[in-house]
């Protein structure tokens, strides 16, 4: 396993008075694309709504290259380097393509500028093609590839992806997971939360299983492939 960049430890998360995350932990180690799979309601997104700040976790600690994230504001953490696709992809829809990637535009926490207009249209040739179109007319497949390529502009060290596959059609679904494989090839740590694990298997390197707000399993993804009784225990499978 490559050396650990994000470290989670012992989170705890309380919206009002209900506790929802009780001492979640796990690591992502530098390039991994790691599977964060649970049910629905096992608290993926809260989880990543705690690491960007918008949940601030009541304990425990996570750290970025060595930087501190818990306790600070959401567009501070974001400028360390985490990039955060929210589950409603949010476009700004009377702006062009091309104007919303300009507007994620920026350099990441070490200077960082390898995601420039020209990469993404390269990575994402789609995206050129409709650069002029407003994005709110664009479908939710071509939606969900903008919020992404938005995010990758700011050039961030980790790129959290909260169910990019969720109701899209299968062949948006498989365009969507070749993505992140060809991410992941080009160096990005990439943090994806899914129910899904078959669209997992083949684009994650690693998978931590969540379930009633608890981490029940951690590893690379091969060893919950070959775990029937982990899957049919936490996941719809
Ligand atoms: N704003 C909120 N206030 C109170 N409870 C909430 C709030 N948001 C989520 N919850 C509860 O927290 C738990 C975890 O929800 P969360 O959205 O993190 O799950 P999830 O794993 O992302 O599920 P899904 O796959 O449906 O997106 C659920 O029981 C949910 O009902
Ligand atoms: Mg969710």
């Amino acid at each position: 396993m490559s050396e650990t960049f994000l470290d989670v430890a012992d989170l705890d998360v309380f919206y009002g008075s209900s506790q929802i995350l009780f001492g979640v932990g796990f690591t992502v180690g530098r390039g991994e694309t790691t599977a964060l799979l649970g049910r629905n309601g096992a608290g993926k997104s809260t989880t990543f709504k705690a690491l960007a700040g918008i949940a601030p976790p009541k304990r425990g600690s996570i750290t970025l290259a060595g930087a501190t994230l818990e306790g600070r504001k959401p567009y501070r953490i974001a400028r360390a380097g985490l990039g955060y696709v929210p589950e409603d992809r949010q476009v700004f829809p009377e702006h062009s393509i091309e104007d919303n990637l300009l507007i994620g535009a920026k350099k990441g926490p070490n200077g960082e500028d390898y995601w420039t207009l020209a990469r993404i249209y390269e990575v994402l040739p789609r995206l050129h093609d409709l650069r002029h179109r407003m994005a709110g007319r664009l479908s939710g497949g071509e939606q969900q590839m903008l919020t992404i390529a938005r995010t990758l502009m700011g050039n961030p060290s980790v790129l959290m992806l909260d169910e990019p596959s969720e109701g899209l059609a299968p062949i948006i679904v498989a365009q969507i997971g070749d993505l992140i494989r060809r991410l992941r090839h080009l160096g990005v740590t990439v943090l994806l939360a899914e129910q899904n694990m078959h669209f997992c298997l083949g684009i994650a390197t690693h998978a931590v299983v969540i379930d009633k707000g608890t981490i029940v399993h951690r590893g690379p993804i091969a060893e919950l492939r070959d775990n029937e009784e982990i899957r049919k225990r936490y996941l719809a499978v």
